[in-house]
């Protein structure tokens, strides 16, 4: 775990060298985008650094916050340069699967609102064929029962198959996001046609969006024993 860590704290401290002054940035979630919100807050502080940013969720905003980084909206400023975020998976042709925190939603919509997304990882977040972190969907709490069933249906359509549990907190109550929603995790173990899948899902109702990012990142860092690897551009 502590090498983990490592290679997180490896690929935020990259990241952070990428921001240049005067760039409107999406700080994403989780505990690799954490280390490259505090890498960038030390370059803030250090080289006074002149950039806003856009956070993924509540979590990342308080982080930014007790870094020094300015922040702003997507509603003030609707078009980002740069978003660096984490993934829980990621293929040779950059699909991810995202939302293991959680915040898939605000992580897509800040995503979309900039010109790269570049993703930083571990090496263990490197997979063949997508699925076996379970896929992450962020559904309204009405008639989710209903949501599910079509969700289920979109699933076997596309090859896949498996449990989908409700997320819970680690004390047992019902896990809720940022916007206020329930979380559907997915068992699906690999997912055959990640395109295929994201656009079913994409027209279940009631379903608010799903962690598959597919097309989004433009380049990535990944941190491993061997040192740091890249993919795309960056
Ligand atoms: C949060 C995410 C994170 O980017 C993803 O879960 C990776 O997290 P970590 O860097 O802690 O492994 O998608 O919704």
């Amino acid at each position: 775990m502590a090498d983990l860590d490592a290679f997180k704290k490896e690929v935020g401290t990259r990241a952070a060298g990428l921001v240049t002054s005067g760039m409107k940035v999406g700080l994403g979630t989780g505990s690799t985008a954490a280390h490259f919100v505090r890498a960038l807050g030390e370059r803030v502080r250090s080289e006074g650094l002149e950039i806003v940013g856009v956070p993924t969720s509540r979590a990342t905003g308080d982080l930014a916050r007790e870094c020094g980084i300015a922040l702003t909206t997507l509603d003030e400023t609707p078009r980002l340069d740069l978003t660096i975020d984490g993934a829980d998976e990621i293929d040779a042709a950059m699909r991810l699967i995202k939302g293991g925190g959680g915040a898939h939603l605000r992580e897509k919509i800040v995503a979309a609102a900039s010109d790269r997304m570049i993703v930083i990882a571990d090496e263990t977040k490197v997979v063949e064929t997508l699925g076996k972190f379970p896929l992450p969907l962020e559904v309204l709490d009405f008639g989710l029962t209903a949501t599910l069933h079509h969700v289920e249906e979109a699933a076997r359509a596309h090859g896949c198959g498996g449990a989908i549990e409700q997320r819970k907190r680690p004390d047992g109550g019902t896990f809720v996001t940022d916007e206020g929603n329930a979380v559907l995790d997915c068992h699906f173990r690999q997912i055959p046609d990640p395109e295929g899948l994201a656009a079913a899902l994409n027209t279940v109702p009631g379903l608010v969006e799903h962690g598959l990012f597919i097309g989004m990142a433009s380049g990535a860092l990944i941190a491993g024993s061997g040192g740091i690897t890249t993919m795309g551009d960056l």
